[in-house]
């Protein structure tokens, strides 16, 4: 007879977990991989109905929704204190909630108010988030705070200027995070991936459904025969939350197959003339 299957270790067997924008793509599937390795999770987003669902959907008592507008310092005060009254710590800051804004190509046409609605949402709002996650993580001597940035912030991409303005103060954002909060034990660490089929990108090819958006980005990027998907985040995200990554901190984790250091046109043009 063979013996039975031996027990996947949960990584974050009592950890207290917030994940902004979590209703919704990365954030909901981190959120649900989180909470199956054994965290605490507190959704925390602006989508209501599909917070409470993902909850209804889990059941029990480590999972929450809290509606919280990363843009606003009172919501995300209210939502730390909602983690350390309910679940008495907070081991894991996610900032996840982003935006991006489609109908702006161009520097020549772009209004001050998109750049202004973009940095509001991806970097005001991982900043309210880091600073108050970090004033009950200082005094508790830990913590992990994580960002979502993104492969635009590693390359230049002749267009989404706010959105890369603000994926590329992100990664600056937590750079400079984890210099300070070090001598606390606090560690900091950005994700950033390449193309995902979530509603956020919903526009940006519009003659694509999600899954000719994936055929789509598959064939540009550099990693071939993959595609990427929410999990594949969510499973990097979870690496930098655990103690596997203890003594990680301050590193951007391309999640990206290699695209933003990959410049094939050179070579390209190269075989195209024989
Ligand atoms: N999808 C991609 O291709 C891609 C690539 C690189 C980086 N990212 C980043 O991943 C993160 C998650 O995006 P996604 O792709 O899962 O898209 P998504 O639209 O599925 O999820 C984003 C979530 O953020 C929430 N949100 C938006 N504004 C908010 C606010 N003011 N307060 C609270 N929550 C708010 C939304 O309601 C939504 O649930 C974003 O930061 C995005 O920039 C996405």
């Amino acid at each position: 007879m063979s013996s039975p299957a031996p027990a996947v270790p949960k990584r974050l067997e009592g950890k207290v977990a917030i994940i902004t924008g979590g209703a919704s793509g990365i954030g909901e599937s981190t959120a649900r991989l989180f909470w199956a390795n054994g965290a605490k999770v507190i959704i925390a987003d602006i989508q209501d109905n599909l917070g409470n669902t993902i909850c209804e959907q889990l059941g029990g008592e480590n999972i929450a929704y809290v509606h919280c507008d990363v843009t606003d310092e009172e919501e995300v005060r209210n939502l730390v204190d909602f983690a350390v009254d309910k679940y008495g710590k907070l081991d894991i800051m996610y900032n996840n909630a982003g935006i991006m804004d489609p109908k702006t190509t161009s520097i020549l046409t772009i209004e001050k108010s998109d750049l202004e609605r973009v940095l509001r949402v991806n970097l005001v709002g991982s900043f309210l988030g880091t600073k108050h996650a970090a004033r009950v993580m200082v005094p508790a001597r830990k913590g992990c705070i994580l960002f979502t940035g993104s492969s635009t912030a590693s390359i230049a991409c002749m267009n989404e200027h706010a959105y890369v303005a603000s994926k590329r103060g992100i990664v600056g954002l937590a750079q400079n995070v984890t210099a300070e909060l070090g001598q606390f034990g606090i560690r900091v660490n950005c994700v950033s991936p390449y193309a995902v089929a979530t509603n956020f990108v919903k526009g940006a090819l519009p003659d694509h459904d999600s899954e000719g958006f994936e055929k789509f980005m598959s064939q540009v990027g550099n990693l071939k025969g993959a595609v990427l998907k929410t999990d594949d985040v969510a499973r990097a995200a979870l690496y930098l939350a655990s103690d596997d990554a203890n003594y990680v901190s301050g590193l951007n984790l391309l999640v990206d197959g290699g695209f933003s250091i990959a410049n094939p046109s050179v070579a390209l043009a190269m075989t195209q003339q024989h």
